[in-house]
């Protein structure tokens, strides 16, 4: 089967991030020119899917309204002659097909993603965190894509992360797979205490999920946090059918947080064909003076 739909859950509080995100979403904050959100909407174009469902909540329509035409500005800036302007605005509305849900209480991410059952059907989908970005040659998206082709099972995407950090994450534990990035999932446990796992790999924002997920989704009960885990969710599934780890090519940066999403503007900053020169004088000029 082929995955034709992406779940994006933009619905969180997003508390590390206060209070810059008081009254502003997360997935909105800029990165170089544009905000995240934008970045994973092109991954999910460039990726070849169809339709995007974004799981909001009160407070996020900037989102929804950054990715609609707007009839008003349109019409300003062609008065005002500024035609390649109105251009990229237009091309911005006319990324991909998006449908938005709404999540009423913030429940965790499994209940984010079990909110959007209903649009997504009986068909295999790919969720994509909104505050979560992947910077490479090949988008990650499309590689997961290309791996589901040939699995057809349920696939997350990991990252190695040092041993003393794996409690902040959701941890796969798994075996090699042939090819060495693909391992077939043995337990996933979140946020596990020190000393609890030999593995250190973490589960980052790329899933594809096969729509049976939604069965455990909805029998989950409240785990870490007190939220509806993901990661209770996939245990489930992994004990009914094969589910992969995929380690893939590029690197992660988790702009909903503070440090991740400093990184995050220098690295699309470098490779920023207009930008990237001067930054990375001025990066050496300050390294310079440290
Ligand atoms: P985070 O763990 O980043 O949570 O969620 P958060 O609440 O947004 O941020 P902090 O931790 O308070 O700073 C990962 C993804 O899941 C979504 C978030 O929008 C983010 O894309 N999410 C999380 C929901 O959509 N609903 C929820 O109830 C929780």
């Amino acid at each position: 089967m082929k995955v034709r739909k992406a779940v994006i859950p933009v619905a969180g509080l997003g508390t590390r991030f206060l209070p810059a995100t008081k009254a502003i979403p997360k997935e909105m904050l800029t990165i170089v020119d544009r905000p995240t959100i934008q970045y994973i909407v092109e991954e999910v174009v460039a990726s070849g899917i169809d339709q995007i469902i974004f799981v909001t909540s009160e407070g996020k329509s900037a989102i929804e309204n950054h990715f609609d035409y707007d009839f008003h500005l349109d019409a300003v800036l062609k008065e005002k002659n500024k035609k390649s302007l109105g251009k990229e605005l237009d091309m911005i509305s006319n990324l991909i097909d998006i449908v938005s849900v709404r999540q009423k209480k913030p429940l965790g991410l499994g209940h984010a993603i079990w909110t959007a059952r209903h649009v997504v059907g009986n068909e295999p989908f790919m969720v994509l965190l909104g505050d979560d970005l992947v910077l490479g040659d090949t988008p990650c998206a499309r590689q997961m894509l290309d791996m589901f082709d040939t699995l057809q099972d349920p696939i997350v995407a990991v990252q190695r992360v040092p041993r003393d950090q794996t409690f902040q994450y959701g941890i796969v534990e798994g075996e090699e797979n042939e090819g060495g990035r693909t391992h077939k999932v043995k337990r996933l446990v979140e946020k596990p205490a020190p000393g609890t796992t030999d593995s250190d790999m973490a589960i980052i924002g790329r899933y594809i999920l096969t729509p049976d997920v939604f069965d455990f989704l909805g029998t989950t009960t409240p785990g870490h946090g007190g939220e509806i885990q993901l990661t209770d969710a996939l245990l489930a599934l992994k004990n009914s059918r094969y589910m992969y780890a995929y380690e893939f090519e590029g690197t992660r940066y988790d702009a909903g947080d503070k440090l991740g999403y400093l990184k995050a503007i220098l690295a699309y900053g470098l490779r920023h064909e207009k930008l990237g020169k001067d930054l990375a004088a001025h990066i050496k000029e300050l390294a310079g003076e440290i």
